[in-house]
């Protein structure tokens, strides 16, 4: 039985260290229930008393052996098999890295912050108000009458006959001023939604920026002094504006305002359809019955309110014919800014 024990042993041993060992397999075959080592035991009873305890030790000297052996040999295998994973995933980190394609600022919204940023650099602060919004400020409040057409259901996208898309970004400047008391100074740049077909120069959503100042002894010379210093930031040094006198029903005077062509200086070219002067915005003096409906005493205050599209601005500056450009986002048009 001791040799069939050292044999055993052996055997068991040669096969933990042979390349490729299957050492589960392994177990088995010696340790299992049916392995070899069991079966030896169990011949046991066929020895003396004296030899049983010397053979039961033997045996166990042996499956402890035999266990320990297929222990160091599973972690010595495991740490093989690490160190081969990470030689095979090795990262060389100072390879240089696969750079991902980055988007960038849409035109629109890259001409809407150079503008807020022409106006912060006045004082300005920005103000935002609800796209959803009450007729109460989009009209009412603004001193547009019941019967004004702009309040025609063809012109503005109701949602009920109170709450509407706002069509213009001028309720913001009720908000504020229901909010806020003199001074104020603040732009609000946003989406406006009017009933229109889409084509070269309409969309039924398009971008406005309004601005507003109330204080003591406001004049149209300021308004005129912030749209001039404005013209000439957003367009180049060299730009004048025009004032045409227009009707807001909000403002009084109310005015449309022109820059001197920027591409012809004015003589006269394509971009200015010969005109030399090219309109920008709407603006004028904020009318009393706007400031009352706010209760700010038109006695005491007086403002200027003016309204940009944003999307006209964008067009102009980038010579953009064809304002649905803006909206289809083929990336051969956006990749050019
Ligand atoms: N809200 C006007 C428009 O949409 C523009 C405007 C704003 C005019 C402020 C005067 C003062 O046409």
């Amino acid at each position: 039985m001791r040799e069939m024990l050292a044999k055993i042993k052996q055997d068991a041993m040669a096969k933990i260290l042979a390349d490729g060992a299957d050492l589960d397999q392994i177990r088995i075959q010696y340790l299992g229930k049916k392995g070899e080592l069991t079966a030896v035991l169990r011949g046991m009873g066929a020895l003396s008393a004296e030899e049983r305890p010397l053979i039961g030790q033997l045996a166990n000297e042996v499956r402890a052996t035999i266990e320990e052996a297929i222990k160091q040999r599973a972690s010595a295998k495991a740490a093989e098999e690490l160190d081969k994973k990470l030689a095979a995933e090795r990262i060389d980190v100072t390879m240089p890295g696969a750079a991902p394609r980055m988007g960038h600022t849409h035109p629109l919204t890259l001409v809407q912050h150079d503008m807020e940023d022409i106006f912060l650099g006045m004082g300005f602060t920005i103000a935002e108000g609800p796209e959803v919004e009450y007729d109460y400020y989009n009209f009412q409040a603004l001193n547009i009458p019941e019967n004004h057409p702009a309040r025609d259901t063809q012109d503005t996208f109701y949602i009920t006959e109170k709450v509407l898309l706002r069509s213009q970004t001028s309720p913001v400047q009720v908000h504020v001023m229901e909010s806020q008391r003199p001074p104020i100074r603040i732009i609000s740049p946003g989406r406006v939604y009017r009933s229109d077909a889409v084509d070269a120069t309409h969309s039924p959503l398009f971008h406005q920026l309004e601005g507003l100042v109330v204080d003591k002894g406001i004049t149209m010379a300021d308004l005129k002094g912030v749209l001039a210093a404005f013209a000439k930031t957003c367009f180049g040094p060299e730009t004048r504006i025009r004032f045409r006198p227009h009707h807001f029903p909000f403002t009084e005077p109310s005015a449309e305002v022109d820059v001197s062509c920027f591409a012809c200086g004015g003589k006269g070219c394509r971009l200015c359809k010969g005109e030399g002067w090219i309109e920008i915005l709407g603006a004028g003096m904020v009318h009393p019955n706007v400031l009352r409906n706010c209760n700010i005493d038109p006695e005491e205050y007086s403002g200027f309110a003016f309204g940009f599209g944003i999307e006209r601005i964008a067009m102009l500056k980038y010579h953009i014919d064809d304002m649905r450009l803006l909206y289809e986002n083929d990336v051969r048009f956006l990749s050019q800014f």
